[in-house]
């Protein structure tokens, strides 16, 4: 079973009698480039792994996975990165009895990083749970697993989609959606290569980033869900869509 949490961008995955909770897109390290551009933000990282630690608490969770983009810079590594990312990983270890990473686009040096109790997945994602329950997850920039696709229900971070608003004075907002649509598994498998006899109606959810800071891609502009293989697929059903902020309020 996937819940989403109220209020957080964060889902609950429960299987087999244990809970694991499943973020994206954390961007640790964003402080740094924020402050190159003349913005001050103090120790965000910390609040966010302070909102983990409630998350943990209140579900009981014995696992999390990370769907892609724990760090923010890419490419070379930072020093903010020496900085946060071992006591990011030692902090959720001692918070989780397991701790699990998809890569994203972001983590393309976050190895040196992982210590050994912490699972590092491929890029194209892992599937959780068993049987019936199962789910497959990735960070969503490059073509999720044959597996993952195949489980009809597919998890991905990476878009950071928003929902814009403009008030009569011209002022914008964004804020943070939620996306579920529908997908058919076998155009889905196909439009990524794979040949497989797999068929059926499957499920997707795009989640937001767990960063709040991050920017994002507002959906209800021209050409938004051009984002990532699978979104940009065609195949998934995105004139249904059901959009959500994180307060729940549907969009579409
Ligand atoms: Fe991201």
């Amino acid at each position: 079973m996937l819940k989403i949490v109220p209020g957080e961008a964060a889902l609950i995955f429960s299987s087999s009698g244990s809970n694991t909770l499943l973020i994206s897109d954390l961007h640790l390290g964003l402080e740094k480039e924020m402050a190159r551009r003349g913005f001050r933000i103090p120790s965000y990282s910390v609040k966010m792994v302070e909102r983990i630690r409630k998350l943990a608490e209140e579900f009981g969770t014995e696992r999390i996975v990370i769907l892609g983009d724990v760090k923010h810079s890419v490419g070379k590594v930072e020093d903010i990165d020496w900085g946060l990312l071992p006591w990011f990983f030692e902090t959720m270890l001692d918070l989780f009895p397991a701790v699990e990473v998809v890569p994203g686009n972001h983590d393309g040096s976050i190895r040196t990083f992982v210590p050994q109790r912490v699972i590092l997945h491929p890029s194209e994602g892992a599937v959780l749970g068993d049987g019936r329950s199962r789910i497959g997850v990735a960070h969503g920039h490059a073509w999720p697993s044959e597996a993952a696709i195949g489980t009809g229900r597919l998890v991905i971070g990476h878009s950071h989609f928003t929902y814009e608003m403009k008030d009569k004075f011209g002022s914008r907002s964004r804020e943070s959606v939620w996306i579920s649509a529908h997908y058919r598994i076998e155009r889905l498998l196909a439009s990524a290569g794979y040949r497989t006899k797999k068929k059926g109606d499957g499920d997707l959810i795009v989640m937001p980033p767990f960063n709040r800071m991050v920017g994002g891609h507002p959906i209800n502009r021209a050409g938004a869900f051009k984002f990532g293989p699978v979104m940009s697929s065609g195949c998934v059903a995105l004139d249904d869509a059901d959009v959500f902020l994180l307060d729940g309020t549907r969009i579409s």
